[in-house]
């Protein structure tokens, strides 16, 4: 942990200079990225990123400042890196990919195989050939050498095994094939499952988390080589009853399979538009605090991204239902703006998110659950 934290320092400074800002601009006065507080804890902190946000000096600083790992949000899906059959566009891949070398930042691959990430030109469906799944595997991983890959993203859905292409193509094996793929293309890559839906206590979700824990199960009894699983969090405040033993217990279940745990992609979707942007920002705090308590408190949770850092740029948005939840609401021409569920505001300025995570992460370390104890 101790050299970790020192590379983590190293590379903060190395980055700073790199984006031409003065080291003082982050982790000066006293003040730790979360990358540095997330060392401390044995908790590599990162961000979902877009080669859009990466160009946004403000937010690039943070990414570079906060972050030790970044995720691509949409560059390395596979409709995106082959939007037509012999055409690949690495461009957004590239960009996320260079800026996480050019910082020293690890690498979270996301994501292979994704059933709302799969190109027409592939024909993923009865009678599919398996090669073409292959090929793409390969050439992805061997392009991007991450030290993680969200190998199959959202397998799950009621309580089994999503109806996707890769199911009706090729039988519920195609998991297993998945990552002895990964496996081959990179061997030294670290291998996960993603998924959403498996926090709250909800009926629905639990059927989610038995259906994960079986399939994770069937995974290791057979030797396939899988190394963790992803759990997304994306949060929402008010739609389910957040019960802290039942994620507690069910993160203690893959840890006892051997899996590592990373949160992959934390956000919260708001409910109360209506309330004054400080009483919103507590909320937001306040809920994904009781998540990350727990969560954080597992030790094989190594891993926590953020779904982007800054309201600016998140894939939540206040939608037509928001709106209808509060009629008459805004008729003055105003607007509730952003979905405020990003640690840093539309500014760039720290909430008080950014402090609830940066409290949980400590919390940890007082814990004594660094990897170096473990
Ligand atoms: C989302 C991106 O954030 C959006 O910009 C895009 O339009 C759709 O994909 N689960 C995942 C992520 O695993 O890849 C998704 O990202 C969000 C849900």
């Amino acid at each position: 942990m101790l050299a970790r934290g020192t590379i983590a320092r190293r590379t903060l400074l190395a980055s700073l200079a790199l984006i031409g800002f003065p080291a003082r601009a982050a982790g000066a006065g006293g003040v730790d990225g979360l990358a540095a507080i997330g060392a401390r804890a044995g908790v590599r902190v990162g961000t979902a990123a877009t080669a859009a946000m990466l160009a946004s000096p403000d937010l690039a600083a943070l990414a570079a400042g906060q972050c030790a790992s970044l995720t691509p949000e949409l560059g390395m899906k596979w409709a995106a890196i082959a939007p037509e059959a012999g055409r690949r566009d690495w461009r957004e891949a590239d960009a996320i990919a260079g800026f996480a070398r050019a910082h020293r930042l690890g690498l979270r691959g996301h994501t292979l195989l994704w059933h709302r990430s799969v190109p027409d030109w592939a024909r993923i469906e009865p009678g599919a050939s398996w090669a073409t799944v292959a090929a793409h595997v390969a050439e992805t991983m061997r392009r991007y050498p991450a030290d993680e890959w969200d190998v199959v993203n959202e397998p799950i859905e009621g309580d089994g095994l999503r109806a996707s292409p890769f199911l009706a193509a090729f039988g519920p094996g195609y998991v297993a094939r998945a990552l002895d793929e990964a496996h081959d293309a990179d061997p030294r890559a670290r291998l996960f499952v993603n998924e959403y839906d498996l926090e709250y206590a909800s009926d629905a979700q639990a059927s989610r988390r038995a259906a994960m824990l079986r399939l994770v199960r069937t995974l290791r009894r057979g030797g396939v080589p899988i190394h963790g699983v992803g759990i997304q969090a994306h949060l929402a405040i008010g739609r389910a009853a957040f019960d802290p033993a039942t994620l507690r217990d069910f993160l203690a279940a893959l840890a006892d399979e051997g899996l590592a745990i990373a949160i992959t992609e934390l956000d919260v979707k708001e409910r109360d538009y209506v309330l004054p942007a400080t009483a919103r920002d507590a909320a937001v705090a306040d809920h994904a605090a009781r998540f990350l308590a727990v969560a954080l408190a597992q030790p094989a949770v190594r891993a926590l991204t953020c779904w982007g850092l800054s309201d600016r740029q998140s894939w939540l948005a206040v939608d037509d239902a928001d709106r209808a939840r509060f009629p008459g609401a805004w008729a003055d021409g105003s607007s509730p703006g952003f979905n405020r569920g990003l640690p840093y505001d539309s500014d760039a300025r720290a909430k008080p998110l950014r402090a609830a995570i940066a409290g949980a992460l400590i919390e940890r370390s007082n814990m004594g659950l660094t990897r170096r104890q473990r």
